[in-house]
């Protein structure tokens, strides 16, 4: 009989995001799976992804995922980036041999949970602008009305608090501020993380907000996501390896790799990209 701790402890999952935005993702997975091992990748030398056009990451992710792929050899990988995901998800797909798993922006359950039915979606300006939105709206809320609000700072101010930076709440409060300024804006109740960055600075967005929110993200599907994609698939034992975040780019501040040391990264190092 095998138990779910035999399973996990041999498989290895990579998690790709262009920063720290992926770190919100595997505390969920940590959560959920704490046997599963993780390779972490963060594109520093290309964040931020939000002010790439789709031709500049549909060129960049496919190639670069299947090498890092083949560098990590993990049983699945996880897009834990909304930008990426809803721009590049199927180029990456059609690239490597192993299951991989995006992120969707939560729009379906902030809809579902909505009182007052209007709700907002922040994320990067690159993902509220793709059509895979659009039609996520079309789909599960279409009796709300959607609020978007795309911000490259906030993904910025994400990196500075994991850099070990104190944040000014003025900061976060213009970045959010257009949200709640419109007629519907008031009547906001549930507002998507659509950005894996966002989750990172909850506390500062519920200090931010007058109004009561309900901030809702992705990560705990995802987390479900990866086992039910890990699951089937059997796994010999094999030698066990630290799990390890690897930065693509300029050298990181200590502080940086403290903080993926304190989601389970047990060594970080720099990749210098060549
Ligand atoms: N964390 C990413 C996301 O979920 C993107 C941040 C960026 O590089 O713009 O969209």
């Amino acid at each position: 009989m095998r138990s779910d701790f035999q399973i996990y402890k041999h498989h290895r999952a990579l998690i790709f995001d262009s920063g720290v935005g992926g770190l919100s993702v595997v505390g969920e997975i940590r959560k959920h799976l704490p046997d599963l091992a993780l390779d972490y990748v963060a594109d520093d030398a290309f964040r931020p992804y939000g002010e790439k056009s789709e031709a500049e990451l549909v060129n960049r992710l496919p190639g670069l995922l299947a090498t890092l792929s083949y560098m990590t050899s993990p049983d699945c990988i996880v897009i834990a980036c909304n930008t990426a995901s809803v721009t590049a998800l199927e180029a990456i797909r059609d690239k490597v041999d192993i299951p991989v798993i995006g992120v969707v922006p939560a729009i379906k359950p902030a809809a579902a949970w909505s009182r007052t039915k209007t709700i907002g979606v922040l994320g990067t300006p690159g993902t509220v602008r793709r059509k895979y939105v659009d039609s996520l709206i079309q789909r599960f809320a279409k009796n709300c009305q959607v609020v978007l609000q795309g911000s490259v700072n906030l993904v910025d101010l994400a990196e500075r608090k994991l850099a070990g930076e104190v944040l000014d709440l003025n900061d976060i409060r213009r970045e959010i501020a257009p949200l709640f300024e419109g007629r519907e804006g008031a009547d906001i109740d549930a507002v998507v993380l659509a950005c894996t960055h966002f989750p990172l600075l909850l506390d500062e967005l519920q200090q931010s907000t007058r109004q009561t929110i309900k901030w809702i993200d992705s990560g705990a599907a995802i987390a479900k996501r990866v086992e039910v994609i890990l699951n089937p698939i059997e796994k010999p034992s094999r030698a066990l390896r630290k799990d390890m975040a690897f930065l693509i780019g300029p050298n990181s501040t200590p502080q940086r790799k403290i903080a993926f040391r304190s989601y389970g990264f047990e060594q970080v190092v720099g990749l210098v990209p060549g």
